[in-house]
């Protein structure tokens, strides 16, 4: 039957191909889906930064934040201001290539700057956030390499409130001649607590690196189930927290700051000093009606064909292995009614439009043949 709809049809058979090489249309899994343990998230958001251009962050799924908090409630001897200007895009000159001169000078990729001169009692640092607020579980991923100078704090993280919160920070005062740590940290009620100091809970685990994060980038990563928050570091497992699991949606954060806390942040350093993002790629579930909606339009029964694979990064993405994969950039039409983003070396736009057509035909099928 099928074969004969195919003779009268011949250009049928490019679409079905098309299908066929997969679109994610179910989504994307952290494992295979034959593997002891996988899980299967429906969305995706990434960045591209060795490769995005511009001066508004903001065309990028990030809101760098504008906000000033005293020394007395920042609770060191100076205070916090955080300014748009210290978020910074500073993609490579040559929009081909993956490593090599950026334009502005320095390590291509999104900068967040803390600033020298704090002479007026504040410390000028970067932070910002996801517009997007419906993250709830999920695998979040990324490439950063650390500032060299003594005396800063630098954080990815994802947020709901005080007591659903899950970081990765790192404190350059922490760095030595070969090592680097990283502060796991869940804020939970029992930190709430205790001032919104989680050193004395289960959700706060101080893990030593086999490397300085300072001295190339590295993927960073946690992966958050129901169950259990698990953190990688260049796909090396670190470490897992199962208690106080947080249950709501919410968004990424990332900021990098300095109050002279010298039992935290330390510093403040006498000079500017960046840290510097090459990727965010994060997978996750939504708590979004209309994404959950789009879901089960693209994905109406359940099929382990159409789920892909998220590769794990396993070596330092820097100098030669800087080159990562993003479904976004595929030309196989990976990450059908997601948002991407344009990018200086096309891949992002030019897939785009192929997308459209492919969700054209998928639509065409199932009118076809259900
Ligand atoms: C993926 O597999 C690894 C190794 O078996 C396991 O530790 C990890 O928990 C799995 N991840 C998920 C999300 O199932
Ligand atoms: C994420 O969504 C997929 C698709 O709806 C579902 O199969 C999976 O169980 C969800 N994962 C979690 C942790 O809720
Ligand atoms: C920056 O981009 C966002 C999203 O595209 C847009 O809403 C906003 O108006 C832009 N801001 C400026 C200053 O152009
Ligand atoms: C923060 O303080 C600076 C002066 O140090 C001022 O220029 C700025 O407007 C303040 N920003 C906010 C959001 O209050
Ligand atoms: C965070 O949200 C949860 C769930 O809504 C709520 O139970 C908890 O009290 C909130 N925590 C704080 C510190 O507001
Ligand atoms: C950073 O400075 C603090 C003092 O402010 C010092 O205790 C620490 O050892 C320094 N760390 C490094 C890596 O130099
Ligand atoms: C460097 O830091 C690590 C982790 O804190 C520590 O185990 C190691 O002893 C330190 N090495 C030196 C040379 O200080
Ligand atoms: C953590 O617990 C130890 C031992 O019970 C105590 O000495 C220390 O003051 C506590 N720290 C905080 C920040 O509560």
């Amino acid at each position: 039957m099928l074969r004969d709809a195919m003779g009268a049809m011949p250009w049928l058979i490019l679409a079905m191909s098309r299908l066929t090489n997969a679109a994610c249309e179910c989504g994307y899994s952290v494992n295979k889906t034959t593997d002891a343990t996988f899980a299967v998230y429906t969305d995706l958001m990434e960045n591209d930064f060795l490769h995005s251009a511009g001066d508004n962050v903001t065309e990028f799924g990030w809101r760098p934040q504008e906000y000033n908090v005293s020394a007395e409630d920042a609770r060191g001897p100076y205070g916090k201001e955080f300014f748009v200007s210290n978020v910074e895009l500073n993609p490579l000159k040559d929009a081909q290539a993956w490593s090599g001169d950026s334009e502005k000078g320095g390590d291509a990729g999104l900068q967040l700057w803390v600033r020298g001169d704090h002479s007026h009692g504040y410390v000028s640092g970067a932070e910002m956030t996801t517009v997007r607020d419906d993250a709830l579980y999920g695998s979040f991923r990324v490439g950063m390499k650390l500032s060299a100078q003594n005396g800063t704090c630098g954080a990815f993280f994802w947020y709901y409130n005080n007591s659903q919160e899950i970081d990765m920070e790192f404190l350059s005062k922490q760095f030595n001649e070969s090592q680097g740590v990283v502060n796991l940290v869940l804020q939970t009620p029992d930190s709430v607590r205790a001032g919104y100091d989680a050193a004395n809970t289960s959700g706060y685990r101080v893990e030593s690196l086999p490397f300085r994060p300072d001295e190339q980038f590295h993927e960073y990563r946690f992966d958050w189930s129901p169950e259990s928050v698990k953190f990688y570091a260049d796909g090396q497992f670190l470490w897992e927290m199962t208690e106080d699991i947080p249950s709501e949606g919410g968004r990424m954060f990332m900021n990098h700051w300095s109050n002279g806390d010298p039992l935290w942040s330390a510093g403040p350093p006498g000079a500017d000093t960046a840290m510097t993002v090459s990727y965010v790629k994060a997978y996750f579930n939504s708590t979004d009606n209309s994404r959950n909606d789009d879901y089960t339009k693209r994905c109406s029964t359940f099929d382990a064909s159409k789920v892909c694979q998220i590769p794990d990064v396993t070596q330092a993405p820097d100098g030669a292995k800087a080159q990562t994969y993003f479904f976004s950039q595929d030309g196989g039409d990976k990450a059908p009614d997601q948002t991407t983003y344009h990018t200086t070396n096309g891949a992002a736009s030019l897939f785009a439009s192929s997308s459209i057509y492919i969700s054209v035909f998928a639509m065409f099928f199932s009118c076809v043949f259900l």
